[in-house]
């Protein structure tokens, strides 16, 4: 059996990272090229042929159009190329869980896509880069992963784009799954599939777009007046997500000034700063009377990046949003 062929496309972040010290403090995200960091991981003798291509080297925090567009192009072209068989991004993690569900929900699900990254930099003792990338690499390797969409393999554990998040700051088993769990885990010997592929349809769920509008998250917090809400309105956003308390709630004065959002047609999601959990309809908050969306599954970070693509698909009216939200 030949080795697969892996298309490598490099951004960065913590994985390409070098500290200015052995414990990784003061560290700089994507200093190290891509081209130096395979050679490393070549001399690990993995099992597949590289082929990498550098997208951009910075950290995760500053990813946004200009990379996402290129990463869509890339993929989508190797998605057609006979010559490749999966796809990995080395990504900060930072904002991992925002590029993978942008690319799961405007690619069709082919090929494995894979976003890797690690929690320490690469020279830092007791770094994870090199472990999590061979990880990554028998991911988008395996012919069982096709079809399952973009997927995050951190800590030797396989994350759907959908479920994953970042969980913990600084820890290297910094990533969870909501509402499912992992999709695999990779131990030394085995990768084992514990779910058929979450993905219902191989067809891209929306089409990329040629810009993304400007979509913010604003956090709830006791005490806050309307005033957030009326500054987001007045720099022309397109659409507010709400990290609510608990369920998704907010102050009454700050619901009130959303539903005057909705009612001049800006969209709102409701979400919640709570790391874990579900946001219902019309469970505290009256989202039919108000024309708000419920969240469901989805935080704060990915129902932004669901309603910025909704958006930029010409889609506005609440219902039709929800709809898409309600879809797991
Ligand atoms: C980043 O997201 O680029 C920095 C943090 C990390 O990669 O862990």
């Amino acid at each position: 059996m030949t080795d697969p062929r892996i298309l490598v496309l490099g951004t960065g972040g913590t994985i390409a990272g070098r500290a200015a010290s052995s414990t990784g403090k003061a560290y700089a995200a994507g200093e190290v090229p891509l081209d130096t960091m395979l050679g490393e991981i070549r001399a690990l003798g993995l099992e597949a042929e590289l082929l990498p291509k550098a997208v951009a080297r910075i950290g995760s925090q500053d990813i946004g159009w200009t990379e996402w567009d290129a990463l869509h192009r890339e993929i989508t072209v190797a998605q057609d190329d006979t010559g490749v068989d999966g796809i990995i991004v080395t990504h900060g993690t930072d904002t991992a869980e925002e590029t993978a569900y942008l690319l799961d929900l405007t690619l069709a699900a082919g090929k494995p896509v894979v976003l890797v990254g690690a929690m320490r930099p690469a020279d830092a003792v007791g770094s994870d880069g090199m472990r999590n990338f061979a990880n990554a690499v028998r991911v988008a390797g395996d012919p069982n992963a096709a079809g399952r969409g973009v997927m995050v393999v951190m800590g030797d554990t396989v994350f759907a784009a959908a479920d994953v998040r970042k969980a913990a700051t600084a820890s290297v088993d910094a990533f969870r799954g909501f509402p499912r769990g992992p999709l695999a885990r990779v131990t030394p010997s085995s990768l084992d599939w514990f779910a058929p592929p979450h993905r219902t349809a191989q067809p891209p769920r929306f089409a990329w777009p040629e810009a993304l509008p400007r979509v913010a998250i604003l956090t709830a917090g006791a005490g806050m007046d309307s005033k957030p809400v009326e500054a987001l309105l007045g720099i022309g956003c397109k659409g507010i997500v709400i990290a609510g308390m608990g369920q998704g709630n907010a102050p009454r004065v700050v619901l009130d000034a959303l539903e005057a959002a909705v009612d001049a047609g800006v969209p709102v999601v409701r979400s919640s700063r709570v790391d874990e959990g579900m946001v219902d309809r019309n469970v505290e908050v009256d989202d039919d009377a108000r024309g708000f969306v419920a969240a469901r599954a989805l935080g704060p970070a990915k129902a932004r990046i669901l309603l910025m693509v909704l958006i930029a698909n010409g889609v506005t009216d609440p219902a039709a949003i929800q709809a898409a939200f309600d879809q797991p």
